[in-house]
């Protein structure tokens, strides 16, 4: 099966290299920085070639773009036609199949395929991607390619509708994006305390991961908020008090483990969620 790849930043490079790896035929490759698409083309022993070139030269194109260029270059392509080409991915976890209209209309298969994982560099994505789950969503044709190659890497995956994509991201930006930045909030007040990170803050936040892989959510939760503990929470806010961002964070969090802490009594609950709403800090 001949495949082609238009976009080799991170993601893209290492999807060529694994798809090259299990067997596939990587016959082009297309960047817009052409030196360095044809430095990685050499290496894969595949060509480097304008997209629509590729498009012709794959059974299977990838369009690995950064999303907002995907719908410009599957339109560009489309213009050129798309040759032999029988599917057009593409790999953005907020944005459908839609962005891939033009290959649809042209009676080709279209499907995004969704690594669930963050990938940093080239090294890291490689290791990574075959051990991540993948979502599928597109067309009736796109659907039947994206299942063929996923199961012929040995990837895990299931499918979505178009319309859960925006939602299915957005929990994918918390459980990853959103998670980094709060772990920022935490490293910067434990360095202001003249502490790094890696000295029990990113094992603690490790095990607290284990933890709900282990026992589950409910189960995992710990802390002032699940005690009811009013007075701790209370000095906790003053704490924060020249740190408006941090306590707003803070509070809100709260709120959501006060809705996961079963154990406490109504009082003991609407207390609590008094305390976390309160703008003064007795
Ligand atoms: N990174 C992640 O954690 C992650 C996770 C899941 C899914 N994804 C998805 O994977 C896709 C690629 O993301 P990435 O992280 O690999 O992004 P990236 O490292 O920024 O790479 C994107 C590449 O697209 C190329 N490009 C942009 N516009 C182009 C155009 N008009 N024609 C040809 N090439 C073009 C750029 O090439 P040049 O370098 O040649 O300019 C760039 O290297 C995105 O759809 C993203 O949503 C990423």
């Amino acid at each position: 099966m001949n495949v082609g790849l238009v976009g080799l930043g991170t993601v893209g490079r290492a999807l060529a290299s694994w798809l090259a790896d299990s067997g596939f035929q990587v016959k082009a490759v297309s960047s817009r920085n052409r030196t360095s698409a044809e430095k990685f083309a050499t290496q894969l022993g595949a060509k480097s070639l304008p997209p629509e070139q590729v498009a012709a030269a794959s059974h299977l194109l990838f369009i690995t773009t950064s999303d907002d260029a995907i719908s410009e270059v599957c339109g560009n392509i489309a213009r050129h036609g798309f040759g032999n080409c029988q599917a057009v991915f593409h790999l953005s976890g907020a944005l459908s199949s839609l962005a891939l209209a033009p290959a649809e209309k042209a009676g080709l298969g279209a499907a995004s395929i969704h690594p669930l994982g963050s990938f940093t560099d080239f090294q890291q994505a490689r290791k990574l991607l075959p051990q991540c789950w993948f979502t599928i969503e597109g067309n009736e044709r796109g659907l039947f390619w994206a299942e063929r190659v996923l199961t012929r890497l040995g990837a895990k995956f299931r499918q979505l509708s178009k319309e859960k994509k925006p939602l299915y991201h957005l929990a994918a930006v918390f459980a990853s994006n959103y998670l980094v930045s709060l772990l920022a909030v935490a490293a910067e007040i434990w360095e202001d305390l003249g502490l790094e990170p890696d000295e029990g803050l990113w094992q603690l936040a490790e095990g607290t991961l284990a933890n709900i892989r282990n026992d589950g959510i409910f189960h995992s939760l710990t802390g002032p908020v699940k005690r009811g503990d009013l007075e701790t929470v209370a000095l906790h806010k003053e704490a924060l008090a020249k740190r408006p961002r941090a306590l707003e964070l803070y509070c809100q969090l709260g709120l959501v483990a006060l809705d996961l802490s079963e154990d406490l009594t109504e009082e003991q609950k609407q207390k609590m969620a008094l305390l976390l709403r309160k703008e003064t800090f007795q």
